[in-house]
């Protein structure tokens, strides 16, 4: 079958720019508010171990499947499954995942205004000014949320509008080893502290009898809102490739760098709380679990900043929560990238109109999510935890018996000629025929069962 590319869609300008943005889509607030939560939620190590297994077997076939589909068909996630032409139908799963692309953008958007109003709460506590430094930290002031989230998507907007290559490309290829920097050296800082050990056992070490079908689904829910997969943002990203570009090359290391960033972000972050801990912050509940979830990140680690000499720990504050904004801003792209995208592939709108248009549709909801924050934890059940692994499914089903493995590997071939003796070329086809499928099925349809029962 031949889909030619349409034309002028903007194109990557080389490899290492695509490589970095779609690593820039994939590290954001996933790695480093969603993972050290979530593993702290449920019972460290234990979550790790199942994490990394979902990653693998599900989350890495899923990614190389979006990136062919993206690139053999040039298209946004619903004209990519029209453009096969095997059944109108089949669009519903781009068209699904367009839904939850908006949705989890709409709250994404709120937690992304945290991260940059914490950037003033560590101006703030170093000039001393308590009123103010308190009215930036917090998480619960509407108003505060409203502003700090119509500025993010403003930014999202305008970075979208600039096109492809000048506007992605360019944000992530600096920051992105920054942050890398930062977290190494903020790791190494929280180990000079009392308390940090401890942390780093709860970190590291399994307890093997939390491993049940919820952890199954926690992990499986976050390897794909990390890795940025079931939604198309990647079918999108991949429409932008050329057909020289090695696939699995690049989600490898797609994978291994979210992979990694989560990893040590998790190093920093559950020490850290152990420090705060060991200085007579509370982070038991009564029955002696860890506190955690959404405020983790904004209690640890200020508390962290607030005892380094006064300065340092300014800049380290400034710089740690300016990078984590900018690590959000390039999901956030992304994210608003595949409505944007399909309205001007199928509507023929220019990208202006569609950034803005839809840019500001998504801003309405995440102004009512400002004023009501447990539509975060809603939002992310229904479009996240469910919406994503049902859409890899369906992505991975649609890939293996529609289109067929064969087919997707020979539109491999054409930017990796050796594929076929490759350790990946073996394994690949039998991931996504059976394996990812399997796994997302029974831990998908487990939960639904016992949501229900
Ligand atoms: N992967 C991003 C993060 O971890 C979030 C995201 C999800 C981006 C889905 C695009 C699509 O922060």
């Amino acid at each position: 079958m031949e889909i030619n590319q349409s034309d002028n869609r903007g194109n990557w300008s080389s490899k290492v720019g695509f490589i970095l943005a779609a690593a820039g889509s994939a590290i954001g607030l996933g790695n480093i508010w969603a993972y050290p939560s979530k593993v702290a939620d449920n019972g460290g190590a234990a979550f790790i171990l199942i994490y990394i297994l979902c990653v693998f077997l599900v989350g890495f076939p899923i990614m190389v499947s979006e990136l062919t589909i993206g690139r053999k068909t040039g298209k946004n996630p619903v004209g990519a499954f029209k453009a096969f032409k095997f059944s109108p139908h089949f669009k519903w799963i781009g068209f699904w995942g367009i839904v939850c692309g908006f949705m989890i953008l709409a709250f994404y958007n709120v937690v992304a205004g945290w991260t940059f109003s914490y950037v003033f709460e560590e101006i703030f506590h170093y000039f001393g000014n308590e009123p103010l430094k308190n009215w930036f930290a917090d998480l619960g002031n509407g108003h505060k949320n409203a502003i700090f989230s119509a500025f993010f998507m403003l930014l999202t907007i305008a970075i979208i509008t600039g096109g492809v290559a000048e506007g992605i490309e360019k944000a992530t290829k600096i920051m992105m080893p920054m942050l890398f920097a930062i977290l190494i050296i903020m790791i190494g800082f929280v180990f000079t502290r009392e308390g940090a050990v401890e942390g780093l056992v709860y970190y590291l070490k399994p307890d093997f009898s939390k491993i049940t079908f919820d952890l199954f689904f926690k992990a499986m829910g976050q390897a794909f809102f990390s890795l940025s997969l079931g939604m198309g943002a990647l079918i999108t990203y991949g429409s932008y490739l050329n057909k020289k570009s090695n696939i699995p090359e690049a989600a490898f290391y797609v994978t291994m760098s979210d992979l990694a960033i989560a990893f040590l972000a998790g190093l920093l972050i559950i020490p850290a709380m152990f420090v705060a801990h060991h200085n007579g912050v509370n982070i038991f509940d009564q029955h002696g679990n860890l506190l955690s979830s959404t405020s983790l990140v904004f209690t640890a680690l200020p508390d962290l900043f607030h005892s380094m000499q006064p300065f340092i720990g300014l800049v380290s504050g400034v710089m740690f929560f300016l990078l984590l904004s900018m690590a959000a801003l390039t999901s956030t792209i992304s994210l608003l990238e595949v409505p944007v995208s399909y309205v001007i592939d199928e509507f023929k709108w220019k990208r202006k109109r569609a950034a803005i248009g839809i840019g500001l549709a998504v801003l309405s909801l995440s102004l009512v999510i400002s004023y009501d924050l447990s539509l975060i934890d809603l939002f992310a059940l229904l479009f996240n935890d469910i919406g994503l692994p049902l859409g890899g499914l369906l992505i991975s089903i649609f890939l293996a018996y529609v289109w067929k493995t064969n087919n997707a590997m020979a539109e491999i071939r054409s930017g990796y000629s050796e594929v076929d003796n490759s350790f990946f070329g073996k394994l690949w086809p039998f991931m996504v025929k059976y394996v990812s499928p399997l796994l997302i099925g029974i831990v998908f349809f487990q939960t639904i069962y016992s949501l229900f029962s």
